[in-house]
């Protein structure tokens, strides 16, 4: 990842209107979004429930074009990796709390052709995923306590990207870097300058007055590396 690529845009599905998702996705899609964000939450990694692949599945039509990007909050999330590749998942992020066996899933992701990518909440110290480093595609950064849409950025998220950066750097390892949660006009210039590479944006894309023009400001952010 080159520091003058573009930032890529996920919208987050979690903060759509529910009773017309197709139609939501499509605004995605029509207001520049790159990649779809798609929250699943199983009610016991994270307190509260979203969806799962047949969801997904259901969206793939009204969403060709889009990388969808999935997002597991939860528990074993190995189990139906299956499920989530037939649906139509680009990429499958697993949070690292949540697996033992880590390398073995992502080995299995990559075998499925995806990309694989690992999350971290944040009281998780980035150094302890320094084993999975070398072998994923995409670090998504928790920078709220995951569960909901709409909380606040927490700011010691930016050090947290920043050490990222740094690490990719002394190592020559390839990973973009994914911010999620609080995400909005007023935070997104300092997650960009930290180094992020793509910005998850759930209730600040979906809650804009002009969505396409928000899109436009987060995609001519500058990375500061
Ligand atoms: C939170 C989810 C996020 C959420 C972000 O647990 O992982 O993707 O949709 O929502 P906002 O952008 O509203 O903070
Ligand atoms: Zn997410």
């Amino acid at each position: 990842m080159e520091s003058n690529d573009p930032i890529i845009a996920a919208p987050s599905l979690l903060a759509a209107d529910f009773a017309h998702l197709a139609d939501e996705v499509a605004r995605v899609l029509s207001c520049g979004g790159d990649w779809l964000h798609l929250d699943v939450m199983d009610g016991h990694f994270v307190p509260n429930l979203s969806f799962g692949p047949p969801l997904i599945a259901a969206l793939r039509q009204a969403g060709s074009g889009l990388f969808f990007d999935v997002h597991l909050m939860v528990e074993r999330p190995g189990d139906l990796l299956e499920e989530y590749v037939a649906a139509g998942a680009d990429g499958i992020t697993f949070h690292w709390e949540a697996e033992i066996h880590h390398q073995r899933l992502i080995q299995r992701i990559h075998a499925a052709g995806k990309k694989a990518g690992v999350s971290l909440v944040p009281s998780t110290p980035v150094e302890a995923l320094t084993a999975v480093l070398p072998y994923v595609d995409q670090v998504l950064v928790m920078s709220v306590n995951p569960g909901f849409g709409g909380q606040s950025y927490l700011p010691e998220s930016s050090g947290r990207i920043r050490r990222l950066v740094e690490l990719r750097r002394q190592n020559g390892w390839k990973y973009r870097i994914s911010v999620d949660g609080g995400v909005n006009s007023a935070t997104m210039v300092e997650v960009a300058a930290a180094g992020a590479d793509i910005l998850v944006t759930g209730s600040a894309f979906f809650g804009a007055k002009d969505p396409a023009g928000f899109l436009r400001q987060l995609k001519s952010l500058r990375r500061s590396t």
